[in-house]
């Protein structure tokens, strides 16, 4: 009998033919979806609506790869979900067979070298680049060594116009506390060496664009990489005068698709000279903390904005040792509720106070970049009420719609167009008819954008 190691085990697996090398197995379990090169045998398996990815490898690199994609969940990184390892597999012939992983299928997610064969324009390896790029940035962000860095063991995902890598391969991956330069540096110079040859390869194919060349792309990446390193990272000093820098700083991050949690905000004791340095977490995190710190019980993306505003007063009041709670009780006072109470209550209706708050600060933040200085909160709600409020129509923030969801609920009905086992019903997610999970209608993919920025950017267009 085989053994399944999972904390949450889907009881439908255990009557698949466990006894049977995955290389052999019956058709009927089997599912036909784009596949990466690798060493190992890996196959798709249908169970329900649910398809599963698995790979026949020995016990011990199974359990250690089951591990590390477990805690790469754990800390929201962009990573194939693993659902358990079965081991202690024995043919009827008696003879032993490898282990097997199992990881939840990525849905609407494609090799590259699937994106390659459909054809792409240069601008479009651009962005897969940055994909990367983020991918590998967020996974050195909370210590993880990749060891094994290559387009074929990462999957892309379309993301709204850009686009969201995933990492799919944890089998050399090591977790540690924090990542020295050293280890970094491991890590990029693996990324050059497997990229390089990986687009060689594409360009041999004929597939890559003629005017771009391996390698210049691979070089963009180190530099991409080392840019969004420092943004995420780096230390910044300016003078009080200039406290709109923190937001812009705060802005920057959120549209290349990182959450900023606490800023670590400290001034000089004369309240001239500010530091900066952003924290990087995990979702829920703020519309926790905000809670706890002022009882407003408010969306995500509104307590980030929020809780930022809240960092900022701390800086500009110099309370940097205060105690928390007390700062925000100030902040209550001082500026969310007169910001409330500016307007008039024949326009109260048109949004709930959180997200009035946040526009009012996008206002604020948009007219000081404008002066290139701070523009006073209540000179910033008056001038909002005035040019903003009163045009709009009483409307909240957008949800999707829940005919979008329901939508997506069997993305593997082949009638919907899925490739078959024999390839004749080409899927193609990149297409904008199968337009798959965007920004605001699936879990995963809204977790890794920020759809604030995205609103923002909307707004702007
Ligand atoms: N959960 C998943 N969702 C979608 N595709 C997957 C999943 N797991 C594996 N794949 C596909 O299978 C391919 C091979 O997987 P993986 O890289 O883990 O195998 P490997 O044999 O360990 O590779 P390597 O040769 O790099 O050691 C991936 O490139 C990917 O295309
Ligand atoms: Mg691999």
């Amino acid at each position: 009998m085989p053994r399944f190691l999972s904390a949450n085990p889907d009881p439908r697996l255990i009557t698949l033919p466990w006894g049977t090398p995955l290389e052999d197995w019956p058709t009927e379990n089997l599912v036909a979806l784009p596949r990466g090169i690798s060493r190992h045998v890996v196959r798709f398996v249908r169970v329900g609506h649910d398809v599963y990815a698995l790979k026949e490898v020995v016990e011990h690199l199974a359990r250690h790869e089951y591990l590390m994609l477990r805690d790469l969940n754990r800390l929201d990184t962009p990573s194939v979900e693993p659902v358990g390892v079965v081991t202690e597999r024995v043919a009827a012939d008696g003879t032993t067979l490898d282990s097997i992983l199992i990881t939840r299928h990525l849905q609407f997610s494609l090799p590259y070298r699937t994106v390659f064969n459909r054809g792409v324009r240069p601008d479009t390896v651009n962005r897969l680049v940055d994909a990367m790029v983020v991918l590998l940035a967020r996974l050195h962000l909370v210590g993880f060594l990749w060891g094994d860095v290559s387009l074929s063991n990462t999957l892309f995902r379309r993301d709204a116009g850009a686009f969201a890598a995933y990492l799919v391969d944890a089998e050399t991956g090591e977790l540690h506390d924090e990542l020295t330069d050293g280890q970094r540096e491991h890590d990029l110079a693996i990324a050059r060496t497997n990229l390089f040859g990986e687009f060689l390869d594409v360009q041999a194919g004929g597939l890559l664009d003629e005017s771009l060349d391996p390698e210049t792309l691979v070089l963009s990446i180190e530099t991409r990489y080392r840019e969004l390193w420092s943004e995420l990272t780096e230390v910044e000093e300016f003078d009080g005068s200039q406290m709109h820098r923190i937001e812009s700083r705060v802005r920057r991050l959120n549209a290349l698709g990182f959450d900023v949690a606490e800023l670590d905000i400290t001034t000089d004791f004369a309240g001239s000279t500010v530091r900066i340095q952003p924290k990087v977490v995990d979702a829920g995190h703020h519309s926790r903390r905000l809670l706890r710190l002022t009882g407003l019980d408010v969306e995500e993306n509104q307590a980030r904005r929020l809780l930022n505003d809240l960092d900022t007063f701390r800086a500009q009041t110099d309370q940097q040792g205060a105690d928390e709670a007390i700062v925000a009780h100030q902040w209550l006072q001082q500026r969310f509720e007169p910001v409330i109470a500016a307007v008039p209550s024949s326009l109260g209706s048109k949004l709930e106070p959180a997200e009035l708050y946040h526009e009012v600060l996008e206002h604020r933040w948009f007219l000081s970049e404008g002066a290139g200085h701070e523009i006073p909160l209540p000179e910033a709600a008056q001038s909002y009420v005035r040019s903003v409020l009163k045009h709009r129509p009483d409307e909240r923030v957008e949800v999707p719609g829940s005919e979008e969801l329901t939508q997506l609920q069997n993305p593997y009905d082949p009638s919907q167009g899925f490739i078959d086992d024999e390839g004749e019903k080409p899927y193609d997610p990149w297409e904008d008819d199968n337009l798959g999970p965007d920004a605001e209608t699936a879990g995963a993919a809204a977790d890794f954008l920020d759809i604030d920025a995205l609103r923002r950017k909307n707004r702007k267009d």
